[in-house]
């Protein structure tokens, strides 16, 4: 509970910092220097009484020295700590403590979009057992609002899909690879330089972090518990210049797309979801195609409202530490006031569907021989298997032919058996490339 401060009726609320690094600092800095806005949104003043470091030797500038401890435990169980602010990383170490925390508890703010993809459930029971508010609007693409939107204002509605650009990193490579021609590595050297990369960059550039985020979006649309390993992964590692140049020449540019989809079968109405990540051609007129550099956006589909999208920064200290603050006013006006935000929804529970059974369409780039009945061999092939071909462009090379097929839309499974079949023609020498089409 909020305490009264003797000098004044406004109440007190205990406040423990759980990481120092660039997002931490940033909340310190912005708490310190709009502490009366803070005060006077919360009714209440918020006192940070705790920081938890794993390195007491390391300097810590803007921090009083006798706040720092490495007992980020023992800190998140005192009387004295109404809120906590997890912004360490990782999934076992921060579960322990944020665990600890709602259960005595305490509600928790964190940034970690692993714990919470990962855990999500285990940390929403416990805050629901003590009462505890859990918000993690810091998880999903920084200082966008999408968490609040999708929990609060989308509440009242049903989101059909979620499609975005979740990870700043991976944009910022791919745009500076389609613009500027630059290499896969040296644009992810520079993305590290920068500091969007997370520390290990292959959460990056596989697509972990923008399936973590897939997971958690996915829940909230959905009202359902999605997980890390419910999201198909793909991410852009094998993504060359000439897709980049062939997906211009289909009057696309290459993203990585986190989507989330409500699934519904044709003859049942039965629904299912699918949340997956992977590299994809969007055309060039549809608003995603237009996010450059690190930024991320999303597209949310829902029935009434219809088409919203939010878009901004996905990453970096200042950023982040905006969305963070954003939910310690809620949950610390919360514990002045009483009461409570709404808990994860999961009534209805729908089932993650099947890769295979996603349906969209695929850009399939191959090299063949150049002969006769060739061409004929393959739509057939694509034919047999119910892959609709909407266009064909074939060019010269010096290995025969490539020929670039864009097909309608067909479901992975359908997709995946018309390529191992091309691969047993002798006419086609290899199928260089196939990457989803979205957007349209
Ligand atoms: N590494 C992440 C990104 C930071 O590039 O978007 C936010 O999760």
């Amino acid at each position: 509970m909020a305490e009264l401060n003797t000098e004044s009726t406004t109440p007190t609320v205990g406040v423990a910092l759980l990481g120092m690094g660039t997002v931490g600092r940033e909340v310190l800095r912005i708490l310190g220097e709009a502490e009366q806005d803070f005060t006077a949104r919360i009714d209440g003043r918020l006192e940070v009484r705790g920081v938890a470091v794993s390195d007491l030797s390391k300097p810590r500038e803007g921090v009083d020295p006798a706040l720092l401890t490495d007992d980020a435990l023992g800190l998140v169980k005192r009387d004295d700590i109404d809120l906590v602010i997890e912004v360490i990383g990782g999934i076992d170490y921060p579960r322990t403590i944020v665990m600890a925390a709602l259960n005595a508890g305490k509600s928790v703010v964190t940034a970690n979009k692993a714990l919470v993809a990962a855990h999500a459930m285990e940390l929403a029971d416990a805050a629901d057992a003590s009462g505890a508010d859990l918000f993690f609007e810091a998880a999903v693409a920084a200082a966008i609002p999408v968490v609040g939107p999708l929990r609060r204002s989308l509440a009242g509605d049903k989101v059909n899909a979620v499609m975005g650009i979740l990870n700043g990193t991976t944009n910022f490579i791919l745009d500076a690879m389609d613009k500027r021609g630059a290499s896969y590595d040296v644009m992810l050297a520079e993305a590290t330089e920068l500091g969007y990369a997370e520390a290990d960059p292959s959460a990056d550039v596989d697509g972990y972090d923008a399936a973590s985020k897939a997971a958690i979006l996915a829940s909230l649309a959905f009202h359902s518990p999605v997980g890390f390993d419910d999201v198909h992964c793909e991410g852009i590692r094998n993504i060359t210049a000439d897709d980049i140049a062939a997906a211009k020449a289909a009057g696309c540019t290459i993203k990585l797309l986190g989507i989330c989809e409500r699934l519904v079968d044709e003859e049942s109405g039965d629904e299912s979801i699918s949340a997956r990540v992977y590299p994809a051609l969007v055309p060039l007129s549809h608003p995603l195609a237009t996010v450059s550099e690190s930024f991320n956006a999303i597209f949310v589909i829902a029935e009434h409202a219809g088409r919203l999208m939010f878009y901004g920064n996905g990453a970096g200290g200042a950023p982040t530490a905006s969305a963070v603050l954003g939910d310690v006013v809620a949950a610390a006006r919360n514990v002045v006031h009483g009461g409570r935000a709404p808990g994860m929804s999961t009534y209805a529970n729908l089932p993650i569907a099947d890769f295979g059974a996603v349906r969209t369409r695929y850009h399939v780039d191959m090299t063949v021989q150049d002969r006769p009945g060739v061409l004929a061999e393959v739509a057939s092939t694509f034919a047999a298997h119910g892959v609709s071909i909407k266009t064909v462009r074939q060019e010269e090379n010096v290995d025969g032919a490539r020929l670039v097929v864009i097909t309608h839309h067909a479901t992975e499974q359908a997709l995946e058996e018309t390529v191992d079949a091309l691969m047993q023609l002798e006419a086609v020498k290899n199928v260089r490339s196939v990457i989803r089409m979205e957007g349209n």
